[in-house]
């Protein structure tokens, strides 16, 4: 239950908080529907319901709206939350922007999925209302969800993912590429405070040939902002836009 007494514990101090610090951690509509699902969990677990396993085989994905092809004879490794920018250029006012990268620092939620499911979904949309922790090893403030993965791209067309932190378990670096995608579901979060232009695509990665890991498909899903506005008018050359997502790993 470490998670959730944390989180709980954290929601307790924020209500009994005249002023929030700098109002970065405001009770919102998203915390309020994420607490709902903690204190139900609470709940259960006071009338006694077994206790969590972290057993990632009792782990489902959620369908995408146009369903992503399934990770068929792979097996669940690690589920990662995912939280930073999706990186555009903008040629000139009347192109679109064009997509050129991310950068995202991922931490285990491995046992929420496997034991709070019904808390998983929500972690995106909550995670995106809050920055990332000014210590770039840190835990997820203000939970204490601990840094596994970077993301980053190589190329425009090769994200990567680097299990290069303490508590990173042993993945190496995924160079992958994508193989489909789905339109996030209608009702996604479209930015932080709910303003932005739409949730990312849902994604299907496979690890490219060059590899050493024994990743083979990376799932991005249950995303929640990220996307560009439609068209380059008033925009900067490059910019960044924050979004989160869940990140499913299959070896
Ligand atoms: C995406 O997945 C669907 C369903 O599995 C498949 O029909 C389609 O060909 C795939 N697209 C690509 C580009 O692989
Ligand atoms: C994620 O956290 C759980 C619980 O602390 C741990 O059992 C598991 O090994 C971690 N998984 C990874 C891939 O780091
Ligand atoms: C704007 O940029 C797009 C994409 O690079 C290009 O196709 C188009 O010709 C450019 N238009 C002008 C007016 O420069
Ligand atoms: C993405 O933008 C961020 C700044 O928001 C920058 O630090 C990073 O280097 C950029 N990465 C790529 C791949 O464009
Ligand atoms: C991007 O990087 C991948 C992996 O290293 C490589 O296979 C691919 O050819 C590169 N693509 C471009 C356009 O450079």
């Amino acid at each position: 239950m470490k998670y959730l007494f944390t989180i709980a514990c954290l929601a307790a101090s924020v209500l009994a908080s005249p002023a929030p610090p700098k109002g970065t951690f405001e009770w919102t509509p998203t915390l309020a529907g994420y607490m709902d699902v903690v204190f139900s969990y609470i709940q259960q677990a006071k009338s006694g319901a077994a206790s969590p396993t972290c057993d990632l085989a009792k782990a489902a994905m959620p369908v995408a709206p146009t369903p992503l092809p399934t990770p068929s004879g792979l097996t669940l490794q690690h589920v990662a939350l995912g939280r930073g920018v999706q990186n555009y250029t903008c040629a000139n006012a009347t192109a679109t922007p064009a997509a050129v990268g991310a950068v995202a620092r991922f931490y285990n939620v491995s046992c929420v999925a496997s034991d709070w499911p019904d808390l998983l979904p929500i972690m995106p949309n909550l995670a995106l209302q809050y920055p990332l922790p000014a210590d770039p090893t840190g835990d997820l403030e203000p939970s204490n969800l601990v840094l596994t993965t970077h993301h980053y791209f190589a190329n425009t067309t090769t994200p990567v993912f680097a299990f290069d932190a303490p508590e990173s378990p042993d993945f190496g670096r995924v160079f992958t590429q994508k193989v489909n995608s789905s339109e996030a579901p209608t009702n996604s979060v479209v930015g932080p405070n709910g303003q932005g232009n739409g949730a990312v695509a849902w994604l299907y990665l496979t690890s490219r040939a060059d590899t050493v890991s024994e990743i083979k498909a990376v799932y991005r899903l249950s995303t929640a902002g990220g996307n560009p506005p439609a068209t380059c008018q008033g925009q900067d050359s490059a910019f960044s836009v924050d979004y989160s997502a869940l990140y499913w790993f299959y070896s």
